[in-house]
């Protein structure tokens, strides 16, 4: 069968591979034949050759950690044949520690961990895959053309559970909430917020574009200013550009007692002039909380599932700028200016 496979640390190793081997009946109860997977900045990195760990003993690893695939077997009888299915990233480390201990694998902390397509185990972009049930989550019928959007949901539904977890410390009614970044992560960290009836303010480089209506769709503001130029403090920021200028702006911003969730990856490397003082001066005289976050565990990916069935799917489905057929998969990886997410689709 068809894969999209790499060498992981090779930069530009990036292959269509024809005679890939059949999933292994240990990888998981459940057979899926795979629709579609979403393309992020990970895979960019991994094809770069800056990230990314093949299978051990293996050279090669499949991409593909954003999943959509409907369910060919599954004799446990968790999903039935038909089904539209998306596979849980992260697996607990073996130790475990202490969190994946009780499958709170997305807070591990001692690294051992793996992740479909991205660390030691094999990615959804191939044209079968299995899954046990434990990582097997059942999408709405209705998310055929977007359930490859539900990894970059969980990712942004654990965000907002740690947002609203930290806000318990004391007495809490968030009113607005800023995003910076309108890609992927961005739009849907709006999207929940809107859920959630707050005042919405997205931020973005981009004055053309889908962009603007896309945040105007939800309710939500747009601005294409510097964070400092903004007219209002937010209760909350997503951050989600990983660019460090805006991510230390998006700090100063919040207004007292303010919870600022970073989850955009720097590259790191650069360095900046900065005023470290005044920032920890401001976060400890205004109660302010900067954290970090990354990945969901199972009930992220629930909580995920719900919020894209609520969501409009037109809305949903603007969001996939580009849809390339497998074949095509050298284009698909390649960035292109006005791409918000790009979807490789594996039956063509
Ligand atoms: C994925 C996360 C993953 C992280 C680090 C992100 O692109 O969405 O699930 O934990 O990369 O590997």
């Amino acid at each position: 069968m068809r894969a999209v496979t790499v060498t992981p640390g090779v930069p530009n190793s990036l292959r269509l591979t024809e005679e890939w081997p059949e999933p292994a009946p240990e990888e998981g109860a459940i057979l899926v034949e795979a629709l579609a997977v979403g393309i992020c900045g990970t895979d960019h990195e991994i094809i770069a050759g800056s990230f990314g760990e093949a299978p051990p003993g293996q050279e090669r690893l499949v991409l593909g950690h954003e999943s959509l695939g409907r369910v060919i077997e599954d004799p446990t009888g968790t999903l039935q044949p038909g089904d539209l299915v998306a596979g849980v990233v992260r697996h607990p480390d073996p130790v475990p520690c202490l969190n994946c201990a009780v499958d709170e694998w997305d807070m591990c902390r001692n690294g051992q961990y793996t992740e479909h397509g991205i660390k030691a185990l094999p990615g959804f972009a191939r044209d079968r895959w299995r899954i046990q049930p434990k990582f097997a989550v059942g999408l709405d019928p209705a998310l055929a053309r977007v359930g490859m959007l539900l990894e970059p949901t969980s990712v942004v539904a654990k965000a907002w559970e740690h947002i609203e977890r930290i806000g318990q410390r004391a007495e809490w009614k968030p009113q607005s909430v800023l995003v910076t970044g309108a890609g992927p992560v961005g739009l849907l960290a709006a999207l929940l917020a809107s859920q959630r009836g707050l005042s919405v303010h997205v931020l973005d480089r981009a004055t053309s574009g889908p962009k603007p209506e896309l945040v105007a769709a939800l309710g939500a503001t747009y601005h294409a200013v510097p964070v400092s130029q903004l007219d209002f403090e937010p209760d909350i920021v997503i951050e989600a550009t990983g660019a460090p200028a805006v991510v230390l702006d998006a700090m100063c911003k919040a207004a007292p007692t303010g919870i600022v969730c970073l989850t955009g990856v720097s590259s790191g490397g650069r360095t900046i002039d900065f005023d470290a003082g005044a920032l920890n001066r401001a976060l400890v005289l205004e109660n302010n909380v900067v954290f970090g976050s990354v990945n969901a565990n199972r009930r992220h990916w629930d909580l995920a599932a719900e919020a894209l069935a609520r969501a409009d799917q037109s809305w949903l489905n603007s969001l996939i700028t580009r849809r390339v057929p497998v074949g095509g998969y050298a284009e698909a990886y390649t960035p292109g200016p006005d791409d918000i997410k790009v979807v490789l689709d594996l039956t063509a």
